[in-house]
């Protein structure tokens, strides 16, 4: 068989992990080719593509990123974008494609397949919020991230008897947040799913401060939003999918605790640093055995599919499911933590 494979969006530690499978069990167990395209969709559209070796996937399972690059670049914005992949199939004689990637990507793998192409998806992202699997690779190295993160500003927070408000990712899904603020015993967590209210911010942190702990960690995602009316929050530039450019909520939440409460409050946004770097051996694993997957499923011409970690096994599901939903954070299991706040 003739396969592409590509990885689109943001990118995240394990992608080169299931690259390297997916050429190893395409090249040494079916005697296929893989041709790589560069940069997400943008290499399919304007043809950028190298086929990949046993040699040129060599030494890549511990780093992080991409090998074959990423980009935001989204089919359905441009007006032949179609027609440019089935070109682009075509000139390669393409049986099919493997797209790795989060709900952007896969969502236009899934038009795609509804348009006649052969696309199979791989789901990646640190934000852990994919429909159809119970894990994405990546969460867990970003989790372990964020987690020495906040136990570093810990210390510094207690010794200076500060507030210190930790930023992290998690646009629609408060996953990072919400685990590595549990793992690293913050006092407040905030995430998307739920608007939260400032004044219940500043009394779990009076509360704190009534009992002598003159220090608290506030952990928020990226995404959180503030009660409707409560605070003003400014809006970001939108990406080809429709995205704001998140990234502020911190700084705000250091300034409004700041002024309510009195106390000293510093911001710390982790940022990309989450998602940079080597991938944890539980990402490897999950990354190797998605793309082994990714390439039986495409011997099966289970196209239109997905390959997804399902309790302990890895199986296939349609990629409608994976990108119609996404997997939040149940608001009931937030409150359940309740208890350990403040
Ligand atoms: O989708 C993963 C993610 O890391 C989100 O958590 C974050 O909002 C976004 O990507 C940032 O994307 P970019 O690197 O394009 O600014």
């Amino acid at each position: 068989m003739r396969f592409g494979v590509l990885t689109g969006g943001g990118d995240c530690p394990g992608l080169n992990a299931v690259i390297r499978a997916v050429v190893r069990n395409a090249i040494d167990g079916h005697g296929d080719h893989v041709i790589g395209f560069r940069d997400g969709w943008r290499g399919v559209l304007e043809d950028l593509a190298d086929e990949l070796t046993m040699e040129s996937t060599r030494g890549i399972l511990p780093r992080g990123g991409t090998i074959l690059g990423s980009s935001r670049t989204n089919v359905y914005k441009r007006e032949d974008g179609v027609q440019r992949v089935r070109e682009t199939f075509a000139r390669h004689r393409l049986d099919g494609l493997i797209a790795i990637g989060g709900e952007d990507t896969l969502g236009a793998a899934h038009r795609l397949h509804q348009d006649g192409l052969n696309v199979i998806g791989v789901p990646k992202t640190i934000d852990n919020d994919l429909g159809a699997t119970d894990v994405t690779f990546g969460f867990d190295t970003a989790l372990q991230v964020a987690t020495e993160a906040i136990d570093r500003l810990h210390t510094t927070a207690e010794s200076h008897n500060r507030i210190l408000v930790v930023e992290v990712m998690g646009r629609h899904a408060g996953w990072i947040a919400l685990h590595s603020g549990l793992a690293g015993g913050a006092d407040v967590i905030l995430i998307p799913e739920l608007p939260f209210d400032i004044e219940e911010v500043c009394r779990l942190i009076d509360h704190r401060h009534a009992r002598g702990r003159y220090f608290s960690i506030v952990v928020v995602a990226e995404g959180a939003a503030p009660k409707e009316g409560t605070m003003t929050v400014a809006a970001g530039q939108l990406d080809e999918f429709g995205h704001p450019r998140l990234g502020g909520i911190g700084h705000q939440l250091e300034r409004e605790i700041e002024q309510r409460t009195g106390f000293e409050t510093r911001a710390t946004v982790l940022g990309h640093v989450q998602r940079g770097g080597s991938p944890t051996a539980y990402d490897r694993v999950l990354a190797t055995r998605l793309g082994l997957a990714a390439v039986e499923s495409a011997h099966q011409h289970a196209w239109g599919m997905m390959t997804a970690l399902r309790g302990t096994q890895i199986e296939l599901v349609p990629l409608g499911d994976a990108v119609t939903r996404l997997r939040t954070v149940p608001v009931d299991e937030y409150r359940r933590y309740g208890v350990l706040f403040g």
